[in-house]
């Protein structure tokens, strides 16, 4: 049976940022419009007030400072508040799609592979800009890969259930050199005009290249993954096709993201370290063992407590680095950013956890080692 190891990662994030002032001053010049306009029904109580935001609580609550996003102006538009995108025709590459080679092309460049190279892509993120064909059948013509292709979803922990099928297909001979991408436009799917919510995302495009060990040196081998899934709906995007047939009202056609976010956070701090260990205590390896662990960024102070039970001591930012006061919630790509960007310092020979968690529940979980 082969060992499976990561030859290499890329990510690209869009250049154009909105800071939490900008998005707040957007945010509630749209609430004190609708509460001037509704001003009657609201004193009637036949209308609820829309509350405003503040940046202070969106840093202290969720430690998102910042994210980068795909279209700004469309977002602050307080007619508007989602990104603004150029329908394309359809000869050309999908809007999604290119934006997943940009952090794919960075990928095959660091591991030295043309596409052609490739036997396996896997698009793992949290939602494709169409039902079919898939995204990953795009992707793979694009980059002239051969073998398979398919799409998956998994929330925020995709990129991970993504490593997890590929380090099973490769020990088991199926495939030679896969690569998984997760192209998040977050944005899209975030409702702007929704205090609880409308600070969360940013987008980013991320990618991982899974091979077989053929005695290359460098990458990092895959010591084990795991993924575990308890059913919650505290966490969820309703937005697919029997919710666009379901329509009753004209126009009621808006992408319908909502969140318990107590319950999230209990929950999943409770279940992700769970699944971590899990990988972890089949190889025997002990927390102290474990120099760092890359996490899924949702909210700090959750990244703060599952680092803490997955490895047995505080966190700091050496053992469990952050990258959502920059980037925001970036779904699946998130963990493999984080993963990138903070990984160069490491030794030969030492091991880390990564550990991704969002809707479902799902929670992916990957012990690694460097090579
Ligand atoms: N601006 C200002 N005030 C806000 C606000 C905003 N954007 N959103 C909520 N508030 C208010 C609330 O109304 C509440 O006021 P009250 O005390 O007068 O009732 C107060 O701030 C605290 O709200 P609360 O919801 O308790 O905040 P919190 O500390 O739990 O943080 C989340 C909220 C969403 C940031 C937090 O629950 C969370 O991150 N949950 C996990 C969600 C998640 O990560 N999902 C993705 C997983 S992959």
């Amino acid at each position: 049976m082969p060992n499976c190891l990561i030859r290499s990662t890329g990510y690209w994030v869009p250049p154009n940022v909105i800071d939490n002032d900008e998005l707040v001053a957007s945010y509630n010049a749209y609430a004190a419009r609708f509460n001037a306009q509704h001003a009657d029904a609201i004193a009637a109580g036949e209308v609820e007030e829309v509350p405003l935001s503040s940046a202070d609580f969106i840093v202290n609550a969720s430690g998102i400072h910042r994210r980068h996003v795909f279209e700004k102006d469309g977002i602050l538009d307080i007619d508007r508040m989602v990104p603004q995108i150029a329908p394309r025709p359809i000869e050309d590459v999908s809007t999604q799609a290119e934006f997943a080679l940009k952090s794919i092309r960075p990928a095959l460049e660091k591991a030295g592979y043309d596409g052609s190279e490739i036997d396996g892509v896997i698009v793992a993120s949290s939602a494709q800009q169409r039902n079919f064909p898939g995204l990953a059948c795009e992707i793979q013509e694009q980059i002239g890969a051969n073998g398979f292709s398919f799409d998956l979803t998994m929330a925020c922990a995709s990129a991970l259930y993504g490593l997890h099928i590929a380090n099973s297909m490769i020990k088991a001979g199926e495939a030679r050199r896969i690569l998984i991408s997760s192209p998040e436009i977050m944005t899209c799917i975030n409702v702007h005009s929704r205090r609880e919510v409308h600070f969360i995302f940013g987008d980013a495009s991320a990618a991982m290249i899974v091979e077989a060990d053929d005695g290359r040196p460098g990458g990092w081998d895959v010591l084990g993954t795991h993924a575990e899934n308890k059913w919650s709906s505290a966490l969820r995007s309703d937005f697919g096709f029997i919710n666009i047939a379901e329509r009753q009202v004209e126009p009621d056609y808006e992408p319908h993201l909502d969140q318990d976010g107590h319950r999230v956070f209990k929950d999943v701090v409770g279940f992700a370290p769970v699944v971590a260990r899990n990988p972890m205590d089949k190889i025997g390896l002990a927390p102290e063992g474990v120099r760092r662990t890359w996490l899924h960024q949702a909210n700090i102070r959750m990244v703060d407590m599952i680092a803490k039970r997955i490895l047995g001591r505080d966190r700091t930012e050496e053992n469990a680095p952050a990258i959502l006061h920059e980037y925001g919630n970036t779904s699946s790509s998130s963990v493999v950013m984080n993963f990138e960007l903070h990984s160069d310092d490491m030794a030969a020979g030492e091991t880390g956890v990564m550990c991704a968690f969002g809707a479902g529940y799902g929670v992916g979980a990957v012990a690694v080692r460097k090579r």
